[in-house]
Formats: structure tokens, C-alpha cells, sequence
């Protein structure tokens, strides 16, 4: 792939590798998709929506998720076990806790490495009112004996326990009332297939549109009491790359550098202003994000090149790079996936300031 640096004024030039700006040490934490920590997991439950009709956008879901509702309710039945899967920073847990409260009956939040051992999983369906939900965040985590519990828990709401050990070990039923189990995962692949098959309802949740995510930015700054304009809306939602959560943690950054400038209202170029101090650029690119690309131009020469050269050549970690950032890169067509490797694309050339000739990156892709 034959790339050389534009000579046009660009709106965020790359740097050449030796020349990169020093490693910012927020990165992670700001444009991250997954909870970061305690803290912010309570700033979300400040903000998140309390019911289906205040939920914004995932249009087909709560379509499907309002027949079943008013079906269960019609029959006084739990709700259908569900499986959410998708990208993290999308609202499985919102929709999960949205779901108890449209109920009415209690939801249990936990995740797959916290039900290491059979005890922890038994002793939270024997907790269980009639109709709870429990959430099992990163369900494809789950070890092999609690999954088996789980088989006839969901199917006949059974708990098949063994006692003692050896020839003398006698398996006994616990009855469970009846429940609701609403898995979550970023991979539906890896969930086993028996217990995906046990799933009455398995949905995807996908990236937010524009408009989406600047309905959810206004939404916030009401309830956190921060005045916002449309155009700052909009400018936060751009660069929240199709996430709520990655939107709304923006939105407390910007308000943070509003109050310190002392400005009354978040305007279109106070939010732009602040998001380049913190290196988010108007595309939603941080500064990993384009280290990751432009050491694929300048040290790869466009790619294909592996994951592992890609981490040694920047320093991160390999799991980091496919896990936090890749996702939205391949989404969003700055980077390609070949069997020989990744490849920067056009667009990421036009962004990042070089000159392709594509024609020479079609050798390479086919
Ligand atoms: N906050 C986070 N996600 C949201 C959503 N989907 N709708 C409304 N507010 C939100």
C-alpha cells in the first residue's frame, strides 16, 4: 500500500510514531465502553431510565420487549428467559433493571466470575421471589458446573443438588419459583449451545444513531442540572462512538471544563474545545485510537500486519487493542479485517492526514 503524508492542513494530524505527544493517562477510562470503576458505576445508576418509554432508542428491542411484557403480565407469568448480546456501554443492564421495574419484582445483579462456586449460584436462585430477574452479566464466562445448575433451574425451575460423596451421594430437587433469567454478553459465540437454546429471547443491541445518542445527552445534562445547547449535544454525541456510556462520561468531562471556564451553558464550541483538550477528536478517535493507526501506515505500510506486531510496536496490550479499541475501528471502516491482518482504510488515510493510492490497496485486499 503505497501511503504518503498529505501536505493539506488537516483537523488532526497523525504524528509520526517518535514524535507522538506523551501517552495521556486518561484514555482508557474516557472513551473505554466498559464500567470503569465503582464510581462511575454509580453516576450511571443516577441517569439511567426507569422505564421502557423513557429507554432511547434500540427501537426493535423494546418493540419486542413490549409484546412480551404485556404477554407475561396477560398470563401472570415471569417473563421469557433473555439473552442480550452486543457491544458493552449499550444498556443490557439498564434494560434488564427496566424490565424488573415494568414487573414489578426484584432484579439480582451479578456477573459470571462472581459465580465461581456451585454455592454462589444456588444460593441466589434459593433468594428468589416469585417473578425476580436475575442478571448474569459476561454469561459466556460462566464455569461448566454452574451452567449445569442453571440447565434445569431455567427449564423446570428445578435445583438439582447432590449430597455427599462417593457411593453414598444421593441427588436431590429443590423446587425454585418460577423466574426470569436475562443473560448478557459482547459474544454470543461463545455462549455453549444448550444453554443459548434454553433463551426464549435473544436480541441484539446495536450501536446508537446520532440522534439517538443526542436525545441521551440532553436527557443526562437535565437530570445532572447542566444547561446544553443542540449543537453541544450534538458535538458530544459525535464523538461518543455509538455509545451511551462513552456519551454520558463525556458529558460530565465537558461540564467539568464548562464550570472551570466558568461558561453558564455547554455550547458547540466549548464541548469541541474541551473534547480536543482531552484528545477525543471529532470523529471519536482518542489518542491510542491513532497511534494504533498511523504505526499500521508508517511502520506497516498500511498492513495487512497481525495484532501482535501491532501491540509490540505500540506498547499496548494485545487484549486491550481487540477488546476497547478495535471494535468501533472495524465498525466504523477505519480498519479492515483480512486473513493476513489488519489494514488501515481509505477514510482512515483522509482522517489521519496521508495520501493513499487505493489502487494499490486493492491488490492487497483481494
Ligand atoms: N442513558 C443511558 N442509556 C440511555 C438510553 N438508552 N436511553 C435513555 N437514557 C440513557
Amino acid at each position: 500500500m503505497a501511503i504518503k503524508r498529505s501536505s493539506d492542513p488537516q483537523p488532526t494530524p497523525p504524528q509520526p510514531r517518535k514524535s507522538h505527544k506523551p501517552r495521556p493517562n486518561y484514555e482508557v477510562t474516557l472513551l473505554s465502553p466498559k464500567a470503569n470503576d465503582r464510581e462511575n458505576e454509580q453516576n450511571e445508576d443516577k441517569i439511567r431510565p426507569q422505564k421502557l418509554a423513557d429507554y432511547i432508542g434500540q427501537k426493535d428491542l423494546k418493540g419486542i420487549l413490549n409484546i412480551a411484557i404485556a404477554a407475561a403480565k396477560g398470563r401472570q407469568e415471569p417473563l421469557d428467559h433473555l439473552l442480550l448480546y452486543g457491544p458493552p456501554g449499550l444498556g443490557k443492564t439498564t434494560m434488564s433493571l427496566i424490565l424488573a421495574a415494568e414487573m414489578g419484582v426484584n432484579c439480582k445483579i451479578t456477573s459470571a466470575p462472581a459465580l465461581e462456586r456451585p454455592r454462589d449460584i444456588t444460593g441466589l436462585l434459593v433468594s428468589l421471589k416469585p417473578g425476580d430477574i436475575i442478571f448474569i452479566d459476561e454469561i459466556h464466562r460462566l464455569n461448566h458446573m454452574t451452567e449445569e445448575l442453571l440447565y434445569p433451574a431455567m427449564e423446570d425451575f428445578r435445583l438439582d443438588v447432590t449430597i455427599g460423596k462417593g457411593q453414598t451421594a444421593k441427588t436431590r430437587s429443590i423446587p425454585l419459583p418460577p423466574f426470569t433469567l436475562v443473560g448478557a454478553t459482547t459474544k454470543a459465540g461463545a455462549l455453549s449451545s444448550p444453554l443459548r437454546d434454553r433463551f426464549g429471547i435473544i436480541q441484539r443491541l446495536r450501536f446508537y444513531e446520532l440522534d439517538e445518542l443526542t436525545a441521551i445527552v440532553k436527557r443526562t445534562a437535565e437530570i445532572i442540572k447542566t444547561s446544553i445547547t443542540e449543537s453541544g449535544a450534538v458535538e458530544i454525541a459525535r464523538r461518543s462512538r455509538g455509545t451511551p456510556r462513552i456519551a454520558n462520561r463525556l458529558l460530565r468531562r465537558v461540564r467539568d471544563y464548562a464550570e472551570v471556564q466558568k461558561a453558564d451553558t455547554i455550547a458547540e464550541e466549548l464541548a469541541a474545545t474541551a473534547m480536543e483538550l482531552f484528545d477525543v477528536d471529532n470523529k471519536g478517535l482518542d489518542w491510542t485510537d491513532r497511534l494504533v493507526l498511523s504505526t499500521i501506515i508508517e511502520q506497516f505500510n498500511g498492513g495487512p500486519v497481525g495484532l501482535e506486531a501491532i501491540a509490540a510496536a505500540t506498547g499496548e496490550d494485545r487484549k486491550t487493542i481487540e477488546e476497547v479499541y478495535e471494535p468501533y475501528l472495524l465498525q466504523n471502516g477505519y480498519l479492515s479485517r483480512t486473513h493476513r491482518g489488519r489494514m488501515v482504510t481509505d477514510k482512515t488515510c483522509q482522517h489521519l492526514g496521508y495520501d493513499v493510492k487505493s489502487e494499490n490497496r486493492q491488490t492487497e485486499l483481494f
